[in-house]
């Protein structure tokens, strides 16, 4: 039986709440079948709201005792709701006890209180404490914590919660506690706990005012060889923090706990972190150069949280944008600072722009777009999106654009100088930076750029050049628009940020600079030019929109060639494998192995890898096809198969016709020295793996299998994971016949190394599709010993790498993938209907299928949406993709 509400939330209903809940003091019993928790509160009215009863609440608990002041009174249970009427008059605080049970190795959604690994672990957001002890589970009522916890010693004996450890010794029969007090008040979604057999990493370090911390990374026994990453991670996000927001860590004691079943990525639990283990664990034979890299931004972004989260939390979940965005900024903004380099910086944009087009712009155009600050929902944990996330750190980025770098820094100590210790709105933390720039374009133009949180679709941004030789006047006439999306027809004009710059046939820079558009059309004009430039529109991606320029390609393989902007010189070199690609795409005449690729292209390609003066990172993200997604959203009508055969047939020309180029980047980026996970170094092994695919592909066409021979061996040699798994991924990939034996081996090399296995299932599930066969291997690789439906890494790399990473493979002419696809969403939503509800999205675009995919896929969508007995969270998704 479902529990739990089961109607569409709005923003515009938001109420404060009618009681405060100012102390909490929990008390657990730890055991996996029946876990006993004693909950003490202190409770008043809220004197700003008219009396009514308390409506706590709670789901799948065992409700045992309910006392008031230490008495026993009536209660109902509504709805998942325990509801007491007859309270103590007047605004003095009450002690209300609730006294439940609950059953964590039941627990298979992983919210709340759950079991993994014979370890006790919690997720409260957004709604899991409910799962755990009847409470007012909403952001904005914050309270003072102090835990106890009691478990078996010998099988439980670290227990962690937040705050800091203020008792602990041995009870009878085994068992022991601790006692734990967080000094910060805290909402509840901020609660954690963790029981289990785990050993850690630890380091003291000191602040700038002297203080001393004690960080600690705990992880299972077997791992701790995996923690130094993430542990340097950390002490560099306290460091980065504190050097370029001022903002220290404010624990004695800071924790990170690794947990192989999670369903996100990390979660801030307030001093006491808890994270899948795909972003902390850590060492170069088990995890790549991109492992290493999100750990870092996932264990900044997680500790940012503790200022921009927890010191200053959500009024509601609406805002949740508010931590999230912000917070996404931060730890795009440390991940540069790291990376050093400008170019490194570049790369590291360039990356972030590429998830935000290929997977936002997506969400935006399809049936669950929303603002960045959503209107409505009906299950929340169905907007942790690349909306609230990624574009919303695009905003507050446009901001810092707006006010500039010090004036952003500015305007978030006026943020924490206002709202320290509370739960604001994203209207507060917009008023802020503003207030801290009165003269800025943002605070001058504030509700106009407000519109970026209210107002869901991608904007697009019309340039057109025109110039006149006679007056030596160039004119750029700019326009705006956005599409309807569901529930808002019209848009209003957005503030639009756009860096640029012109330059001459020659590819000199001859002006530079910023303008803010704010109205739907307007006409920059450039006066005391001899001949048209070429501009540079919306350098380093000033605002996330669509732009929509008509470049020759003459224009495109300047701005390739010589702007000073990099990321514009990667876009530019996108637009002309887009081109292309879009062009084969249409035309239908021609079969896929019969596309020939320009010499101009392939021409500024073979430049660009062989240039002397790129960084191996940027060459390889310029020698990128566009993804088959980004592809697709170019089109009105797709056909993913299509697109998949035209950019593997654009892919296999790159390989031949740069065939020495290739080999020569392999053999010069490939080096046996020390490992080491920085951008330099982890920029060339990227360069390297993509010159070995290429060298593979190639061998495909020619036969020859010198290079397929070359990457089993440099597979079987390598000393680290990114080298061993680009040379599996090349032979793969390829489709190579030695692929097979190299996959065995890499099973049974790592057969004890869960996230690695990951690896091993999603290659295959991502696999190129040839003559049909990755659905039946998808099919096998369920069946294997190692999976399970259970794990949500597990289950990601084997379904999501086939349904939503696999496009050419899903999108069957026999819908089969369809039909799989909807089997796995009702089995896994019986299981887990979070993990479940991501799955439900990977349809999302399916009205731009070509027929009879579309129907096909309408049908499957049509099937899922007519089970009963659907949660929130797939239903919400279904029924928005059929509206
Ligand atoms: N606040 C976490 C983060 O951004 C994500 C938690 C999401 N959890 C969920 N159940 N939706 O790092
Ligand atoms: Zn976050």
């Amino acid at each position: 039986m479902r529990e739990g509400q089961s109607k569409v939330i709005l923003r515009a209903d938001y109420q404060p709440p009618a009681y405060w809940i100012d102390t909490v003091e929990l008390a657990f019993d730890l055991d996996p079948g029946k876990t006993r928790v004693l909950n003490r509160m202190k409770v008043r009215r809220n004197p700003d709201v008219t009396a009514q009863p308390l409506r706590l609440d709670g789901e799948e608990l065992n409700l045992a005792r309910v006392l008031v002041n230490g008495q026993g009174t009536s209660f109902k249970l509504e709805d998942s709701q325990l509801v007491l009427e007859n309270l103590p008059e007047g605004h003095e605080p009450f002690d209300l006890e609730i006294f439940t049970t609950c059953a964590p190795a039941k627990n298979t959604k992983l919210m709340g209180l759950y079991v993994s690994n014979d370890s006790f672990f919690t997720q409260c957001e957004a709604e899991g404490f409910r799962r755990i002890t009847y409470f007012l589970d909403r952001p904005d009522v914050m309270a003072s914590y102090t835990v106890t916890l009691r478990a078996d010693k010998a099988r439980y004996p670290v227990l962690l919660s937040n705050g800091n450890l203020v008792e602990q010794g041995a009870l009878e029969d085994g068992r022991h506690f601790a006692k734990w007090v967080d000094p910060f008040r805290k909402p509840s979604y901020l609660f954690a706990l963790v029981a289990g057999q785990l050993v850690c990493r630890e380091q003291r370090i000191a602040a700038r005012n002297g203080k001393e911390h004690l960080l600690q990374v705990y992880v299972r026994p077997g791992d701790l060889d995996k923690t130094e990453h993430a542990m340097n991670s950390l002490m560099a996000s306290v460091a980065w923090d504190e050097a370029r927001f001022k903002l220290p860590l404010d624990l004695e004691r800071f924790m990170i706990v690794a947990t192989s079943d999670f369903n996100m990525g990390a979660m801030e639990n307030k001093g006491l972190n808890i994270f899948n283990t795909k972003y902390v664990l850590a060492n170069q034979a088990t995890a790549t150069d991109t492992d290493y890299s999100n750990i870092e931004s996932v264990v900044g972004h997680e500790y940012f949280h503790n200022w921009t989260g927890n010191r200053v939390t959500c009024r509601d979940w609406f805002q949740l944008s508010l931590k999230e965005g912000l917070t996404v900024f931060r730890d795009q903004e440390f991940s540069q600072d790291l990376a050093g380099a400008d170019s490194a910086r570049a790369v590291k944009r360039i990356e972030d722009v590429r998830v935000l087009r290929t997977a936002q712009f997506p969400e935006d155009a399809g049936p669950m777009a929303h603002p960045v600050r959503p209107d409505q929902y009906l299950e929340i944990n169905n907007f942790y999106t690349v909306t609230v996330y990624e574009k919303g750190a695009e905003v507050v980025r446009m901001m810092q654009t707006l006010v500039g770098r010090e004036g952003f820094a500015k305007g978030m100590s006026l943020y924490f100088e206002r709202h320290d210790g509370h739960a604001v709105t994203c209207d507060d933390f917009v008023q802020a930076i503003a207030d801290a720039n009165p003269e800025s374009p943002l605070a001058q133009k504030l509700d106009q750029f407000k519109r970026w949180y209210s107002q869901a679709g991608t904007p697009r941004l019309k340039a057109a050049g025109h110039f006149d030789p006679v007056s030596g006047i160039y004119s750029l006439a700019l326009s705006q628009s956005c599409a309807p999306t569901p529930g808002q027809a019209e848009k209003l004009p957005f503030v639009i940020p756009i860096a640029l710059g012109l330059l001459d046939a020659n590819g000199n820079e001859l002006t530079t600079g910023m303008h803010v558009l704010t109205d739907a059309t307007e006409t920059l004009t450039f006066p005391g030019l001899t001949a048209a430039p070429v501009p540079s529109l919306l350098r380093g991606f000033s605002a996330p929109v669509v732009l929509d320029y008509l470049y020759t390609d003459t224009e495109l393989l300047t701005l390739l060639a010589h702007d000073a902007d990099p990321f514009n010189r990667w876009e530019a070199g996108q637009r002309l494998a887009t081109q292309r690609a879009l062009g084969h795409i249409r035309n239908e005449s021609v079969a896929p192995a019969d596309i020939r690729l320009d010499h101009a292209f392939i021409e500024a390609m073979r430049v660009i890898l062989r240039s002397d003066k790129l960084d191996a990172a940027f060459k390889e993200l310029v020698l990128t096809l566009p993804a088959e997604t980004y592809i697709a959203e170019q089109l009105d009508v797709v056909d993913p198969q299509r697109i998949h055969a035209v950019r593997e047939a654009m892919r296999e020309q790159l390989a031949q016709a740069l065939f020495s180029d290739w080999a020569w980047a392999f053999e010069a980026h490939s080096e046996n020295g020390a490992y080491s996970p920085d951008a330099v170094s982890s920029g060339r092994r990227a360069l390297a793996g993509l010159a070995l695919t290429h060298l593979c592909l190639a061998a495909r066409s020619s036969g020859d299998s010198v290079w397929p021979g070359k990457a089993l061996q440099r597979f079987k040699d390598a000393s680290n994971m990114t080298d061993r798994f680009n040379a599996l991924a090349a032979l793969v990939t390829s489709g190579h016949a030695l692929a097979a034996q190299a996959l065995q081996r890499f099973h049974a090399m790592f057969k004890d190394e869960a996230l690695v296995l990951d690896k091993w299932f999603a290659l295959q599930a991502g696999a190129p599709d040839r003559g049909g066969n990755i659905l039946p291997v998808v099919k096998q690789l369920m069946n294997h010993a190692d999976f399970t439906l259970r794990n949500p890494n597990r289950a990601r790399s084997v379904i999501f790498s086939y349904c939503s990473g696999n496009p050419g493979a899903f999108h069957r002419a026999d819908a089969a993938g369809y039909v799989y696809w909807s089997d796995r969403v009702i089995e896994l939503d019986t299981v887990n209907p979070q993990v479940a509800a991501r799955l439900a999205r990977a349809l999302d675009r399916w009205k731009k299928l070509a027929e009879p995919l579309r129907g096909a896929a309408r049908e499957a969508i049509a099937r899922v949406a007519a089970k009963p007995d659907l949660s929130n969270d797939v239903r919400e998704v279904v029924s928005r993709a059929l509206a």
